[in-house]
């Protein structure tokens, strides 16, 4: 399965892309052009073995340049991607043939998902930090509870903070890594 992986990756071509890059305010978002994104896609989906699942619905929130999810739907997944309003960001994603839902996470604010899912991910979507702190508790609850509702049963809920690929990353005193319906506690 690595080399279907492999194969969607070579296949990835960004040369028609219609975009005035002088345009971009934050420079720094051209670095998703880095492979080196594409690789940590990939690992993403090995971890959470997605290759090697049957057809499942997946929700990611804060897709950025959707190399996972693109990886996802390119595996036979159905795949729905959101994501806060950004040209750069909507110009990549458009060109990779997704519509985007537009969402913007927020504390007490309850999420327009369509639907149930059986995986939902936000990787480095860093919807949790803020200029006075990061989420505690009582804001990852809301969260959580607001996303069961649209969760399968057995779903993989997958989120990465801003700063580690650890699946085990904390913030609060909860995981975030939910899996068939339970919360994981370190
Ligand atoms: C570092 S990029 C990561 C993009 C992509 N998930 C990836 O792993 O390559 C952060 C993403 O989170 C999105 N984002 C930031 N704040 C958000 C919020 N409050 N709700 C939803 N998405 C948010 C940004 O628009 C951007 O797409």
């Amino acid at each position: 399965m690595k080399t279907k992986l492999h194969e969607i990756v070579m296949s990835m071509d960004f040369r028609g892309i219609r975009y005035d890059f002088n345009t971009v305010e934050n420079q720094y978002m051209l670095k998703f052009f880095d492979p080196l994104y594409v690789k940590r896609a990939i690992n993403i989906v090995e971890l959470l073995g997605l290759h090697k699942k049957k057809k499942m619905r997946i929700f990611d929130i804060g897709s950025g340049f959707a190399y996972f999810p693109y990886l996802c739907r390119e595996l036979g997944h159905d795949v729905v991607i959101s994501d806060t309003q950004e040209p750069l960001y909507d110009a990549v994603t458009k060109y990779l043939g997704f519509e985007k839902i537009s969402l913007t996470v927020r504390a007490f604010e309850k999420m327009n998902m369509p639907g149930r899912f059986d995986c939902v991910t936000a990787l480095k979507a860093a919807f949790h930090q803020k200029d006075d702190g990061d989420w505690g508790s009582v804001e990852w609850d809301f969260f959580y509870s607001d996303l069961r509702e649209h969760l399968n049963p057995r779903a993989i809920v997958y989120i990465t903070g801003s700063n580690s690929m650890d699946p085990y990353h904390r913030s609060g005193d909860k995981q975030h890594l939910f899996n068939g319906g339970h919360w994981k506690i370190k």
